[in-house]
Order: C-alpha cells, then structure tokens, then sequence
C-alpha cells in the first residue's frame, strides 16, 4: 500500500517495519474521538475559507458514516496504514477522493494524537468517575448499617483500640473521595485542546482553535505549540491518580482476605464472589480480592513504565510517545475491571458481627480507656501509662482482660479505682465516648455519613 507521507522515499517500507512501527493494533480504541476531532477540524477549515466549504460538508458526512462503520463492524483496519489516524484518513480518501486529501491541512498527527489521548482519557475520566461515585454509595450505605457493629481496630497489626465497622468503611470513603477529587483535577489540566499546534510549530494557516476548542467541548488551547505536542504529563498524571486509586482498593483487599481467614472470621465472602480449590474440597477462596491486589502491581508499573518513557526524550515529539497507548489503556482497563467487581463483592458479604465484637475484646484494646479512667480522677497521663502497663503485665500473666480484673485486683494497681471503671472500660463506652471530630462514636460516625450524603448529593 503507497503510504500517506510516501512522497520522498523511493522503497517501501520494510514489512517487519510496518508491524514494528504500526500502533492501530491498540489506537483504534481511539476512532471515535479521531473522528469528533477531524470533524471539528473540517468544519474549522471550511469556515475560515482554508478549504471549500462544500469540502468541509462532505468531510463531515462520510467520518459519520466511518464512524457507524467501524461501530457496526464493516471496517477493517491496515497495519500498514499505521495508525488510527492514518486508517480513518485513508478510508476517508478512498470513499469521498480529493474533498478527503484536504481534511489534513494545517495539522500534524502530532497534534492529532495529542488531541485524541486527551479525548480518550476524559472519556474514560468520566466513566471511572461514575463507578467511583458508585462505590462511594455503596461504602456510605453499608456504613449506615453498621455503626454500632464494634471491631478491633489495629495498628502494627496488633489490637489496638476498639472501633465500628462503620468507622472503618468511612475511612475507605475518605480515601475513595480524595481519589475521586483528584480524577477531576487531573481532567482539568487535561481539558486543553492541542490541535494547531502542528507538528512542534503551529502553522502558516489561520486557523480558529478557539473555535475547535468549543466545539469539542475543551475548556482552553496550549499556549505553546511545542508542549501542546511533546508533553504526556496529563497521561502519567491519570496513570497517578489510577496507582492512588488501585492502592486503596488493594489495601481494603487485603484486609477482606485477612477477615475471610479462619484466623480472623469477620466477613465470609458471598459463594458468587469466592472460588474453591480443585484439590482441597473444604476451600473457600477470596480469589477477586487476591486479583485485585494483584492487578494493582501492573498499574503501578505502568506509571513507571511512563515515567520512564518519558525522561529523556527531547522537545518535540518522537515516535517514543507512540508507547503512551498501552500502559495508560491497561491502566484505565484495570480500574474499570476492578471497581464494579470490588463494589459487589464487598456489598454481597457477610459481616459476621459477634466475631468483631468478640475480637476487639481481647488483646486489651481497652487499655488507653483504663489510662484515661485514672486521668480522669486525677493522675497525670504519664503516670496513668505506667499503671495501666503494669496492670496488663499482670493481665498477661494470669490471662484475663482488663475488664474482668475484680475490684480487688484493681486496687493492687491504684486506690483511685472504682467500680463505675466497669463502664468506663466497657468496648461500648470506649467506642462512644470518642466523640471527637473524626472519631468512631456512633453519634461522630453518624455526622460523618450524613455529611457525605449531603457531599455525593451534590456531586
Ligand atoms: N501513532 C503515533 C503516536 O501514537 C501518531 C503520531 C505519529 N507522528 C509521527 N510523526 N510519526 O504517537
């Protein structure tokens, strides 16, 4: 096939070249946003009088009729036409001959694939945003359910001080919102519009790009025609956000694996969200939690892969940047796949509430409550530390809790001890009374929900 930009060579390219250097195998995914884009482009072109306006309109007709073409399936791309660009065009040129020859002036592919990816990447932005959004709810409405299910909260993996499982859903809900948040300003540093930026130099043509921002939806245009082609920050910037995101899902993974562990038995993953073993009869696997902490590693290698890329790289562009597509497609792949399956696999299990409670019993995860107790009456926290440290060595020794020491025990360890220290200690009170801001009293718990109702209400 004569290639597009065959003018000055007087062989054909090398077959292994052709595939070597061929991107429509994993770009075509991008057709739609070429499209919108050479539209755009067209009409730009024909109102400014660059090319005949009847051009323009035929232009525009048949990418619409491409366009349905590859949505049905009736197209079929050439490896040896390279790219998606240069599919789209040539099939363009085939079909409507001259009109077609002209969509391409004043424009590079440099600045056509600079505008494509960010297309393509705010598309996808916007469809990971809804599935965020989802997941949000779905913390937030398990979150309601639970604020008086008592957990050991931990830190170091040891019991540390008791919590609610709501509490710890919230914190999830934090994390998930920070990730939402920066999804939107990473989209707002992409909503720049490339086009005329030509190959590194603009162009001799008058083109409107205000205009073609507009139509496209782009909130401005680069203001510099070399960064406008030779920048990827934005696709290393999602890749960033999509690592943050997958991070906190691997980490909730990972807990869900260790509660679904004989060892903890807080959750039991519902039977459409686990998988048996083919040797072992009695298993019962967290296998989509596993994969999604698994998944995690390939979408933090593409954020270095991408970093890597792009390093040392001089202005303007290089056929490097044709290795932008893959990691950033798997990226976004990856956290489309996850987030739905992560959503229903966490809303669909049982929380097995005696166990939690049961399990912020022991391990004397009450042990600053009884500090504060003596505090409270008088002594100061350092004082109050030291006590408390010996009363759990002493705990340790004859393999009781706090709260089952008798009053006589107590008083070997202080005589300001009285009997409200029951109370005081009990895994109830020491969840409730953490009213600070933040905290995991039910009364906090329940501002913190309502405050992320009224957050996703108005998203
Ligand atoms: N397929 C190329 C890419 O993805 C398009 C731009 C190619 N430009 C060029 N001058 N070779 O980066």
């Amino acid at each position: 096939m004569a290639k597009l930009w065959g003018g000055r060579f007087s062989k054909s390219t090398d077959k292994k070249v052709d595939d070597f250097n061929s991107s429509i195998r994993f770009d075509k995914r991008m057709y739609r946003q070429d499209i919108k884009g050479s539209i755009a482009h067209a009409k730009m072109l024909g109102k400014q009088g660059i090319i005949p306006k009847e051009d323009a309109d035929k232009i525009a007709v048949e990418l619409q009729n491409i366009s349905a073409d590859i949505d049905a399936g009736r197209v079929e791309f050439l490896i040896d036409a390279e790219d998606i660009h240069m599919n789209i065009e040539k099939i363009l040129t085939d079909r409507i001959g001259d009109a077609g020859k002209r969509l391409h002036t004043g424009r590079s592919r440099n600045d056509q694939v600079a505008l494509d990816i960010r297309m393509y990447l705010m598309d996808e932005i916007a469809e990971i945003r809804a599935m965020l959004i989802h997941a949000l709810t779905v913390l937030v409405d398990m979150a309601k359910e639970h604020t008086e299910t008592i957990m050991p909260g931990y830190t170091h993996l040891q019991k540390a001080q008791p919590v609610t499982f709501a509490h710890h859903l919230m914190a999830y809900f934090e994390m998930l919102k920070r990730d939402l948040s920066r999804l939107d300003d990473c989209k707002r540093r992409m909503n720049v519009m490339p086009l005329g930026s030509g190959a590194l130099a603009g162009t001799t043509y008058p083109l409107d790009r205000e205009f073609v921002a507009k139509e496209l939806g782009f909130d401005a245009v680069t203001m510099n025609s070399l960064d406008g082609v030779s920048d990827r920050d934005f696709v290393i910037e999602l890749a960033s956000c999509l690592s943050m995101l997958m991070m906190h899902l691997s980490r909730f993974s990972e807990e869900l694996i260790l509660w679904s562990s004989h060892e903890f038995s807080f959750v039991e993953m519902d039977d459409a969200f686990s998988t048996g073993s083919s040797i072992m009869p009695q298993k019962k696997n967290p296998d989509v939690a596993e994969l999604i902490r698994g998944k995690t590693g390939r979408v933090y290698g593409h954020l270095m892969g991408l970093l890597t890329t792009m390093k040392g790289i001089p202005l303007a562009y290089n056929k490097d940047m044709q290795e932008d597509k893959e990691p950033i497609f798997d990226s976004v792949d990856t956290v489309k796949l996850c987030l739905p399956v992560f959503c229903d696999m966490l809303s669909t299990m049982t929380v097995k509430k005696d166990n939690m409670l049961k399990g912020s019993k022991g391990g004397f995860t009450n042990a600053t409550d009884v500090a504060d107790y003596l505090v409270k009456k008088g002594l100061p926290f350092r004082e109050a530390h030291a006590v408390v440290g010996k009363m759990v060595a002493y705990a340790v020794l004859n393999d009781k809790n706090l709260d089952e020491f008798t009053m006589d025990e107590f008083a070997r360890f202080s005589d300001i001890i009285g009997d409200d220290i029951y109370d005081a200690i009990s895994m109830e009170t020491c969840v409730n009374d953490r009213r600070v801001i933040g905290g995991p009293a039910k009364e906090t718990v329940g501002a913190a929900i309502k405050s992320a109702e009224e957050y996703m209400a108005g998203l």
